[in-house]
C-alpha cells in the first residue's frame, strides 16, 4: 500500500516546516480543545498486535510519532487506516508477517520498544533495532528485558539488534526495580497472552498505564490494579476488538496551561481531566497562577509574574518529567530564585543553552537547576533539543520581548499535533518561516 493510503499528510499546522517566527508579549487569550494523549496511544497501538480482530481507536491525535507506529505496525502485517479528520484509528492485525522492528522507526521513536512485549506473547518471538527516540539520557531497557526475562524470555545481542525469543510466556510475580512506564506496559501486554496469571509490583501508575489497562480489558484479559503500584493481569486466550476512546493528553495540557501563565493570558482548556493534573495546577497555584477547575476543564489566568518556586519531578502522581523544561521557561521570568530538580532522566537539560541564549539565568548542578528569574527574556534563533525542550522554547518566545526563530520544529511536531496554528487562535504571533 502507498503511505498516503493510510497516513495522509495535512497542511493545516505547518507540516513540512522547520522553523518558525515568533513574535513574543502577547497574552494568549481564548478556549483550546485538548487531543487524545500522545503516550496513551503509542502503547494501544502496540497493543493492537496481540488480536486479530479490528480495533477503532477515538481520539487519536495526528501526530508524526502516531505516523512512525502506524508505518513501524504496517511493515509487521498490521492493516492500519487514519483519518485526519475524525482522528479515528483503525488497526487489525489479522496476520503477522514480520517479527523485526528495523531501525528507521526504532531509531525516530522510543516508544517503538512497546512491540517487544506483544509480540513475544502473540509470535514467540521479537527482533528490535536498540532504540532511539529523545536524546535524554542513557534510557537503557533492563527493565523490560529483566520482566519478560521472568516470564520465560530470552535475549540475544546481533548487529545491533535485540533478539527475543519465548516458545511460551508463563504469567510470573514480577517486581520492577523502578517504576518504569515503558516496562509496566511491556509486561502488561506480555501478560495479557501468557500462561496463567502475572503480578507486577512496583508498576508505574500514569494515566497512559491506566489507559492501556483498559484497552487490554476491553480485549478480554482481565487487568486489576491499575494506576496503583499493583497491577494483575489474568490472560485471555482468544482476544477480541472493540473501540476504545483515548484519555486526554495531560502533558499537552500542562503545556498549554504554562502558555496562558507565562503571557500573562487567560485560557480555558476543554476535554482534560483535572484529576491527571492535581501536582501541576498546584505546583502552577504555588507561582500564583489562578486555576480554576472543573472534573473536565481548566482555566488559567495570569497578571504579572509568577513566584519563583522549587519542583522536583516524579513517576505520577508527582510532578512529570515531561513537563519540566516548560515550567523553566516560566520559571526563568518569575520573581525570585527557583530550584528544579530531574530525578526522573539525567540528562534533561538540553534546552537550558538555548533559554541562556534568549537570557534566561540559569545554573545546572548535577541534576538540579538553579533559576534567577528575570522580568524580561528577548526574542533569539534557538533550537528545538527534543520535544518538550522545544515546547519550552516556544513558550519562551511568546513570552520574550522580540522576534524568536526556532529551527528544529520536527521535535516539536512528534508530539504536538497543530500546536502553532492553536497557539496561534489563541493570539500568538507566531509565523511559518
Ligand atoms: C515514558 C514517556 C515519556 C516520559 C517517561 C517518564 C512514553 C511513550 N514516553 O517514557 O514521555 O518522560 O515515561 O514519565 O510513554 N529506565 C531504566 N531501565 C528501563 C526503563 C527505564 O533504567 O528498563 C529508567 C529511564 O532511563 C529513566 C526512568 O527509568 O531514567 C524512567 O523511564 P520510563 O518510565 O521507562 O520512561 P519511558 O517509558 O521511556
Amino acid at each position: 500500500m502507498p503511505d498516503s493510503w493510510n497516513i495522509k499528510l495535512s497542511s493545516a499546522g505547518g507540516v513540512g516546516v522547520s522553523v518558525i517566527l515568533v513574535e513574543g508579549g502577547v497574552p494568549l487569550m481564548g478556549k483550546v480543545r485538548i487531543k487524545g494523549a500522545k503516550n496513551a496511544v503509542l502503547p494501544i497501538m502496540a497493543a493492537s498486535l496481540l488480536s486479530a480482530e479490528k480495533v477503532v481507536l477515538e481520539e487519536v491525535p495526528d501526530l508524526e510519532d502516531v505516523r512512525t507506529m502506524s508505518r513501524l505496525l504496517r511493515h509487521l502485517g498490521v492493516e492500519v487506516f487514519y483519518d485526519c479528520s475524525s482522528e479515528r484509528l483503525v488497526l487489525q492485525a489479522r496476520r503477522i508477517m514480520t517479527c523485526t522492528a528495523p531501525y528507521g522507526p526504532v531509531r525516530r521513536m522510543r516508544a517503538s520498544i512497546l512491540i517487544i512485549g506483544p509480540l513475544l506473547a502473540r509470535m514467540g518471538r521479537a527482533r528490535i533495532s536498540l532504540p532511539g527516540g529523545c536524546a535524554i539520557g542513557s534510557r537503557p531497557i533492563d527493565l523490560h528485558l529483566k520482566g519478560l526475562a521472568a516470564m520465560g524470555a530470552s535475549f540475544t545481542m546481533k548487529n545491533g539488534y535485540i533478539e527475543a525469543s519465548a516458545p511460551k510466556l508463563r504469567g510470573a510475580n514480577i517486581c520492577l526495580d523502578y517504576p518504569s512506564v515503558g516496562a509496566t506496559e511491556n509486561l502488561l501486554m506480555a501478560a495479557a497472552l501468557a500462561e496463567g496469571p502475572t503480578t507486577i509490583e512496583n508498576a508505574a501508575a500514569e494515566p497512559d498505564v491506566v489507559d492501556l489497562a483498559a484497552f487490554i480489558d476491553m480485549l478480554g484479559a482481565k487487568v486489576r490494579g491499575a494506576g496503583t503500584p499493583r497491577i494483575s493481569v489474568h490472560p485471555v486466550a482468544s482476544p477480541g476488538g472493540g473501540k476504545h476512546r483515548v484519555i486526554p493528553d495531560r502533558i499537552e495540557a500542562g503545556t498549554l496551561m504554562v502558555a496562558a501563565a507565562i503571557t500573562g493570558g487567560d485560557v480555558l482548556l476543554e476535554n482534560v481531566i483535572s484529576r491527571h493534573l492535581t501536582a501541576v495546577t498546584a505546583k502552577l497555584r504555588e507561582c500564583g497562577v489562578h486555576v480554576d477547575e472543573s472534573p473536565d476543564s481548566l482555566r488559567v489566568v495570569a497578571r504579572g509574574r509568577s513566584r519563583a518556586v522549587e519542583l522536583k519531578t516524579m513517576p505520577y502522581p508527582g510532578f512529570p518529567t515531561d513537563l519540566q523544561p516548560q515550567f523553566m521557561a516560566l520559571l526563568s521570568l518569575a520573581r525570585g530564585t527557583s530550584v528544579i530538580a530531574e530525578t526522573v532522566f539525567e540528562r534533561r537539560y538540553l534546552h537550558v543553552p538555548s533559554l541562556q541564549r534568549m537570557g534566561a539565568r540559569i545554573h545546572l548542578e548535577g541534576r538540579s537547576a538553579i533559576i534567577t528569574g528575570l522580568p524580561a527574556l528577548q526574542g533569539a534563533t534557538v533550537h528545538a533539543p527534543d520535544l518538550r525542550g522545544g515546547a519550552a522554547l516556544l513558550l519562551a518566545a511568546l513570552a520574550a520581548r522580540g522576534v524568536s526563530e526556532i529551527h528544529g520544529v520536527r521535535h516539536i511536531r512528534r508530539g504536538y499535533s497543530r500546536l502553532t496554528s492553536r497557539l496561534r487562535a489563541l493570539g500568538g504571533r507566531i509565523y511559518m518561516g
